[in-house]
Parts: C-alpha cells; sequence; structure tokens
C-alpha cells in the first residue's frame, strides 16, 4: 500500500506544491494538487486518496472548513495540515477537528517524510479496527440466544437470576438443545465474566488421561508425565468451569470432584499438596442423571451438589413458536458468512420447517439453514435446498408406497441414510443431530448396511 499511496496537496503555493511534490514522488507516492479547497473537494470525490496535505490559509473557503468537510466524508484519510502562520491554537483547532497532525511551513522533506508515513500507517489502523469491531459485533450478535416461546422465556430469567451468584447449574436438554451456548451466556453475565470459560467434555478422553486434563499431574507421577502438568480447574482458576457431558465420568472421578466442589481444592495426580481453586462450575448433559443415580452410575451426592439451580432446555418440537426467530437469525448469520442476501424463504418451506420435529434440535436447523443458504442460486430459499436433509424427504418417508406402510424399521433405515448423507457421512455429527450415541450409530449402520 505504501508505494502506490495516493496523496493530495491542497495548498495555493506553488513553491510548497513544487517540493512535496519532489519529496513525495521520491518516495515512490503518486502525488495530484489542488489550488483551492473547492478543488481539492472535488479531486476527492473523484479519487481515492490516502492522504490530503490540506493548507490552512487559502484563498476562499478557509482550510478549517475543508477539514471538517473532507472528515465528515471520508473520515478514514488522515489530513495533515500545514500552514505558513503556525500557532498552537490552530494546531490544536485543527487537531480537534480530526486533522491527522500538523506541519509548519518551512518544513524539511525529512519532516514531511515522516508524518506521511506515520499519517499512512494510522490510515491502516483504523480499517483494522473497524475490521475488528465489526467482527466482534457479528460474534456477540450471533452468539445470542434466541427464542420468545415461554418455555425459552423461563429459561431466559432463570439465566437472569442465576448469572451473578457463582452457584453451580445443572443444564440438561437433549442434543444440539443449546447447553453449551446457555453456560457460555451465564459466563458472559457473571462477575467473572472477564476471566476464563473453561469447557471440559467428560466424554473425550480415557479415563486416566481424562483424570490429569481435570486435576493436572506432577512431573514423573506416572508414564509419559514428563512435564509437571496444570489441570483444566487450575486453569479456570478465577473464572467458570463447564463440565459437558458430566453423565460420561467415571465413579472414581466422580469421587474426586465431590471432593473439588466441597473443598474447593484440587490435588495435582502424584501430589499431595492441594491447590486453591476459585472456581465457578456449570454441568451439562443430555442423559436423565437422576436415572443414571437410581441405575448406581452417578452419585447421588454429586448429583446433588451440581444440580443446586437445574436449567432445562426443552426440545425444538416442545417450543415451535420459537422456529421462525431462529430461522431468521441463522438466515442472516450465514448470510453475512457467504456473502449472499437471501431474504425470501417461500411459504412452503416455511410450512416444512414448523412442521418438521428436529430430532436434531437448534443444531439440526443450523445446519439445514446453512446448507440451504449455500446451496440456494438466488435470493430465495426453495423447498429443493432442503433436500438433503430430514425434512423434504421426511415427507416421501412418511408416504405409504404403493397403499402399504413403512414398517418402523423401514423407516428408520431411510431416515438414517438422510441424516448421514446431510453430514457428509460423518458419523460423529450424524449420532448427534439424531441424539444418540455414536456406538448406536455404528451398530446400526452395520444392521441396514449404510455407508
Ligand atoms: N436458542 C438459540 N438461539 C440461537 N442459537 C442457538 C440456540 N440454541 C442453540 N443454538 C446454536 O445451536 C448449536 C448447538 O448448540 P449447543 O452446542 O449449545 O448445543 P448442546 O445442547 O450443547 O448440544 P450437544 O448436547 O450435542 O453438545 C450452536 O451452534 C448454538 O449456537
Ligand atoms: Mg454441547
Amino acid at each position: 500500500m505504501t508505494e502506490t499511496a495516493n496523496i493530495l496537496v491542497i495548498d495555493d503555493e506553488e513553491a510548497i506544491l513544487d517540493s512535496c511534490s519532489q519529496v513525495l514522488k521520491k518516495e515512490g507516492f503518486r502525488v495530484k494538487y489542488a489550488q483551492n479547497g473547492i478543488e481539492g473537494l472535488k479531486a476527492i470525490i473523484e479519487e481515492t486518496f490516502q492522504v490530503v496535505l490540506l493548507d490552512l490559509r487559502m484563498p476562499g473557503p478557509s482550510g478549517m472548513d475543508i477539514l471538517t468537510k473532507i472528515k465528515e466524508g471520508n473520515p478514514e484519510i488522515p489530513v495533515i495540515i500545514i500552514t505558513g502562520f503556525a500557532t498552537i491554537e490552530s494546531a490544536v483547532d485543527a487537531i480537534k477537528r480530526g486533522a491527522f497532525d500538523y506541519l509548519a511551513k518551512p518544513f524539511s522533506p525529512g519532516e514531511l517524510r515522516v508524518i506521511v508515513h506515520k499519517a499512512l500507517e494510522s490510515r491502516k489502523i483504523y480499517f483494522e479496527n473497524i475490521h475488528l469491531r465489526k467482527e466482534l459485533k457479528d460474534r456477540i450478535q450471533f452468539d445470542m440466544i434466541v427464542g420468545k416461546s415461554p418455555a425459552m422465556n423461563a429459561v431466559f430469567e432463570m439465566v437472569r437470576r442465576v448469572s451473578p451468584t457463582d452457584s453451580t447449574v445443572l443444564i440438561t436438554g437433549e442434543s444440539g438443545t443449546g447447553k453449551e451456548l446457555l453456560a457460555r451466556e451465564i459466563h458472559k453475565h457473571s462477575l467473572r465474566k472477564e476471566s476464563s470459560f473453561v469447557v471440559v467434555d467428560c466424554g473425550a478422553l480415557v479415563e486416566t488421561l481424562f483424570e490429569s486434563e481435570l486435576f493436572g499431574h506432577v512431573k514423573g507421577s506416572f508414564t509419559g508425565a514428563i512435564e509437571t502438568k496444570h489441570g483444566r480447574f487450575e486453569v479456570a482458576n478465577g473464572g467458570t468451569i463447564f463440565l459437558d457431558e458430566i453423565s460420561n465420568i467415571s465413579l472414581n472421578i466422580q469421587a474426586k470432584l465431590l471432593r473439588v466442589i466441597q473443598e474447593r481444592e484440587v490435588t495435582r495426580i502424584g501430589s499431595t499438596k492441594p491447590i486453591k481453586v476459585d472456581i465457578r462450575i456449570l454441568a451439562a448433559t443430555n442423559e436423565n442423571l437422576a436415572e443414571c443415580v437410581r441405575h448406581g452410575q452417578f452419585r447421588d451426592d454429586l448429583f446433588y451438589r451440581l444440580s443446586v439451580v437445574p436449567i432445562h432446555l426443552p426440545p425444538l418440537r416442545e417450543r415451535k413458536q420459537d422456529i421462525p426467530l431462529l430461522v431468521g437469525h441463522f438466515l442472516q448469520k450465514y448470510n453475512i458468512k457467504t456473502k449472499k442476501s437471501i431474504r425470501n424463504i417461500s411459504s412452503t418451506v416455511r410450512k416444512a420447517l414448523s412442521e418438521y420435529n428436529w430430532p436434531g434440535n437448534i443444531r439440526e436447523l443450523e445446519n439445514t439453514i446453512e446448507r440451504a443458504v449455500v446451496l440456494s442460486a438466488d435470493d430465495e430459499i426453495r423447498l429443493e435446498d432442503l433436500i438433503y436433509h430430514g425434512i423434504s424427504s421426511s415427507f416421501s418417508l412418511l408416504t405409504p408406497v404403493g397403499g402399504k406402510y413403512k414398517t418402523m424399521e423401514q423407516i428408520e433405515n431411510e431416515y438414517i441414510a438422510t441424516v448421514l448423507h446431510a453430514h457428509q457421512g460423518n458419523r460423529s455429527h450424524t449420532a448427534k443431530a439424531l441424539g444418540i450415541d455414536r456406538k448406536t450409530l455404528l451398530s446400526k449402520i452395520k444392521k441396514y448396511n449404510l455407508s
């Protein structure tokens, strides 16, 4: 950018125009001149300039007025004021009106070079900031939890009340109902919001690794422990720890977790020295934990400790009023992501989206809209764009063939095939969308000979 920068000099004094031009051209810049403010403004409309050098005292409108006009229309252009009547007051005034800096005549070629390079740099930062701010805005906007059903309003009310406290919250709900999003929301509205939010997926690691992941270990405490490691509880110190899929933890780790909750301290594997931790615990599960307790798979004392405040996210099929709002939300999100501007969704599509039962809940709805946005050829989403998902095929799935109704197995077979296809064969995503675990999915894929 620096080499090809286009610079406009607005000054009525030929000598200044000449010397600026010489110095700046030597730097590899392109230089244009204007003899007065009006000409200068015209040039700015016709061409893009990266920097403007502006004389304060010229015939016609004053440099100050021209400065104001330039900044109104082009806040990104740094304007360097040059004047022969250098006084502190006019400098301060110009900078108050948005000038980048001030150069007093006579100035040396070196001074000019330095100030122009600085101005170019400031322009770059201006654009970077705009970009960051926009990204931040998009992120904030799309991290939002959307919903207006009575069920979601009750959830929002709970979040409002519980966020500023340090209470442990147990979030329950089927896969894809927004448990993690809700946990983040609680953290965002808590007093710990400036500290970290640490997610632990309790189903992801084998027992021994998981234990050291949570509590850390000291060097040499087991084979492979070549370095001392801080556990996630230590990392989350001062902030919030989110224990996702909590039903997956073993009884052994449940006992250790209980101790952490009661004592608010962790002991690294291989150490005897407990470390104090200041943490807020949020947990989530798509299993019925009370049921797990009854089956002896989950400690009742831990269950009660975790579910101080239980929040249940109902499945999407029980809050269909939220569907239009969610569709609009995801449409906007993926329009921005894909730089499209799809505004129209035909009434058939709206109806199909509202009637479908969404076994994969909001995640499935989001994926469906994302794919429809990607697939749509113009500014409308049609039923064909939903073709790769459970939806449009759900009609054919349920349609009797030759007057004969399908068996449950036939429907299951066709449905799994449809959802697998919709997830490009990705089994984890398919299992999630179907709300079953991966093992069950794999056995069904084998049973129906799907691939
Ligand atoms: N109410 C909502 N408004 C907007 N987006 C939502 C809402 N609920 C969920 N989402 C989005 O749906 C997707 C799935 O949500 P999330 O990962 O929080 O679900 P989950 O309940 O944790 O699922 P799983 O049990 O499968 O881990 C995310 O992209 C999330 O941003
Ligand atoms: Mg989750």
